[in-house]
């Protein structure tokens, strides 16, 4: 804040407005209430994706030279951006430009992982540059806002969305969703190769009653505040200048008319200065919900919670003049909800050029750039985690007899993922295509074995002959590209039946079996895991999805992913999480869970039959080589509140290869005014090294990392003993600790 608007401020007057605030309030002079309830209603066009029930039926165009549609989402033709704005802006009354957005959340027209993929990198940097990518390919398509980057933290994988986030941990999920905003929005919005991002979905969605999309979430606030707002929160202190209301009920109260949420939290306590729009259709679903008794009622609680915009229902410009009217709306209001929206409009510089975005020509030049596909393989190659290599099967040998089997091998869909932007089919790569491009010809033959949840006839019969020709057996297993991501939700996160069916006769020739795992979401894979070798998860990896596989398998780099969700034995222990809190029976001592049957009562938070821990933990991911981690040093042993504390550790590449591996550190809080977790990620590094090279790593834990919710619900430090472990996943033993002074 400048010293002059903070006299004015103590002065009790409000600091000078900006050009853009301006701006805004004599545009606002100039506007009828309809025309303001216009800028505060966005729909989609005929052609747009459908995410939800149909709204009310409208005739776009008519709407538009009305002055009364403010956004417009999900347009896919590239020639109606400029035919839209035309319409907008020399044939509506004042002439105020649309804005354009979509859901750009792993690339534009080149597709980048999808983002659960792409966590896994651990890469900050590459996560941010595939987002400035994206932003040049969408501005260049005619689109200013994109729906992204979404911040809803999960633990529960049968819930479909997962796809679309950052994994179960706040502090990571924080740092890339931080990285998603500075791509999408640069340091000027008003570059036309900036767009808006939108922090999504708002808020603590990621946690819906048994996994299943858009159910009830109910939670402490304690909790909300310990591990659900942090992401939200990062993202809109690096700047973001939109946030997207979320559908579920929240402590009682949809999101999309909860002003705890829109206003206290979010304006009033965390400082948002942008605006508010509701998810699809979101206002009006509030009838559903039961908290609104028609469409009048809901646009009055939406926009008594300060909802600014609302997405697709028309609840705002078919009731709110009667809401004002009667009275129930005061139109000052209306005045506050619809400049936030011309602010925004204004610092894109849309006033002053409408037609920034896009063009036939810029879109042609800027998409689909070599160097953005070669970006988008090695997020590609990097985001793939490799869980199990038994006798080193992988890389695969130079020369060796490949059969590839299994329903993904040709499937362009399985590559891309949920909302794959405008990808194009032709220009993905396969994993047949990346396979053939890379291995000689003759060494590989391919077989479908099975479809995705079906048998198909002789399919498996053909895999098992096709192995047997073969050195080893590749099988692409998982979900479909379309089985993750909105409505995705499933009861089961194994591998179909006629999957494992597939694998086990595969298994039972007995060659080596490497098991792909395509999908969007972590899998159940202990009834499988001992008829696998390798297990290699590719997520759905995008554009270059194939090729960067064939990278991995043929040698030429080595795996280094590390999951950034954990990945359970069982659908029984969902939701599962690393970050989980010690309870007053904590389980020391595993059972034998072969004779827990005859056991006498374990008093200890576990289960009869199954450990608690997961199949693989969160962090985990192995290389072609090894790392060792040594000369841990908490150089800061003792510190006042407020006060960093640095630990060093010397990570070393034991091994034959080149490698990268994510050093982790975590933290315990080991007495506080609230139960804290069993560990915390508090920092994470990616180290590559050349086989018997090290490095040393510097990580700094501070105040603000060791911050949580206290007993009197502020969110702060406590003085205390903390214990720290460093190593590449949750499970790391390298151990230390350190003290926090009062
Ligand atoms: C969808 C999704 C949201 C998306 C919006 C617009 O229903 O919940 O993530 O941004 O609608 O497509």
């Amino acid at each position: 804040m400048s010293i002059a608007a903070a006299v004015l401020m103590i002065a009790g007057c409000s600091s000078p407005k900006t050009d853009a605030e301006k701006f805004a309030d004599d545009l606002l002079g100039r506007m009828t209430l309809r025309e303001k309830l216009g800028q505060m209603s966005q729909f989609r066009p005929r052609s747009g994706v459908v995410t939800g029930p149909e709204g009310f039926s409208y005739d776009l165009e008519t709407m538009i030279k009305a002055g009364e549609v403010g956004s417009i989402l999900s347009l896919r033709e590239q020639e109606y951006f400029e035919i839209y704005q035309r319409l907008a802006v020399d044939s509506s009354r004042l002439g105020i430009p649309i804005l354009f957005a979509h859901d750009i959340i792993h690339g534009c027209k080149v597709i980048f992982p999808i983002n659960l993929g792409s966590s896994c990198t651990w890469d900050v940097e590459s996560v941010k540059q595939s987002a400035r990518v994206a932003a040049v390919e969408a501005s260049a398509m005619g689109l200013a806002w994109t729906f992204s980057p979404m911040c809803d933290i999960s633990a529960d994988p049968r819930w479909g969305r997962v796809s679309e986030g950052s994994g179960e941990d706040q502090y990571l999920a924080a740092k890339l969703s931080v990285a998603m905003v500075e791509g999408y929005q640069g340091d000027d919005l008003s570059d036309s190769t900036t767009i808006l991002a939108c922090v999504k979905h708002f808020a603590a969605y990621g946690a819906p009653e048994a996994g299943r999309d858009y159910n009830t979430v109910d939670m402490s606030e304690r909790m909300f505040r310990d591990r659900y707002l942090p992401v939200y929160q990062a993202a809109i202190d690096a700047g973001a200048a939109t946030v997207m209301s979320s559908f579920n009920d929240f402590d009682g109260i949809p999101a999309s008319g909860n002003k705890w949420l829109l206003k206290t939290v979010l304006r009033d306590e965390l400082g948002f200065d942008g605006f508010v729009v509701s998810d699809y259709d979101a206002v009006h679903e509030m009838v559903n919900h039961g908290v609104a008794a028609d469409g009048a009622d809901a646009a009055r609680l939406a926009l008594e919670a300060y909802l600014d915009m609302e997405m697709t229902s028309g609840d705002y410009i078919n009731h709110g003049e009667q809401l004002v009217q009667d009275g129930v709306i005061p139109e000052k209001l209306i005045d506050e909800l619809c400049r936030n929206i011309l602010i925004v409009k204004y610092e894109l510089g849309l006033f002053e050029d409408p037609f920034r975005y896009g063009g036939a020509e810029r879109f042609a030049r800027e998409t689909y750039k070599p160097e953005s596909i070669a970006l988008a393989r090695k997020i590609a190659r990097e985001s793939m985690v490799l869980l199990k290599n038994e006798g080193s099967v992988l890389p695969l040998k130079e020369g060796g007899k490949v059969a590839m089997i299994g329903p993904f091998i040709s499937d362009a869909r399985a590559m891309n993922g949920t909302w794959d932007g405008f990808s194009e089919a032709k220009r993905t790569v396969t994993i047949e295509q990346g396979m053939r491009a890379r291995f000689p010809e003759g060494t590989l033959t391919f077989t479908r074995g099975c479809d995705a949840y079906s048998h198909i006839d002789g399919g498996v019969e053909a895999a098992v002959r096709a192995a047997r020709a073969a050195d080893v057996a590749v099988l692409t297993l998982g979900l479909p590209g379309n089985h993750s991501g909105e409505t995705s939700s499933m009861t089961s996160v194994e591998l179909p039946q006629a999957q494992k069916e597939l694998l086990a006769a595969v298994k039972a020739t007995g060659k080596p079996v490497v098991v792909l795992l395509v999908t969007g979401r972590p899998m159940a894979l202990e009834s499988v895991d001992e008829l696998m070798d390798a297990l290699l998860v590719v997520w759905h990896p995008g554009t270059a999805g194939g090729d960067a596989l064939a990278d991995l398998l043929s040698g030429d780099y080595s795996p280094s992913g590390h999951l950034t969700m954990s990945f359970p034995r069982c659908d029984g222990q969902i939701p599962i999480r690393y970050n989980y809190k010690s309870t007053g029976r904590p389980l020391t001592k595993e059972m034998d869970y072969t004779q827990s049957h005859k056991a006498k009562k374990n008093y200890q938070t576990c289960y009869l039959f199954t450990p608690n821990s997961p199949l693989y933990p969160f962090g985990y991911g192995l290389s072609y080589t090894q790392f060792s981690f040594t000369d841990l040093q908490v150089l800061d042993p003792e510190v006042a509140m407020g006060e960093d504390v640095r630990v060093k550790v010397r990570v070393t590449n034991v091994g034959e290869v080149p490698g990268t591996t994510v050093a982790q550190l975590y933290i315990r809080d080991k007495v506080a005014s609230t139960t804290r977790p069993v560990r915390e990620l508090k920092g994470f590094e990616r180290v590559s090294l050349e086989p018997g090279a090290s490095a040393e790593v510097l990580f700094t834990i501070t105040a603000a990392d060791m911050a949580f919710c206290r007993e009197d619900m502020k969110f702060a430090q406590e003085p205390g003993e903390f214990g720290l472990w460093v190593g590449e996943s949750c499970e790391a033993e390298l151990e230390g600790k350190f003290i926090v002074k009062e």
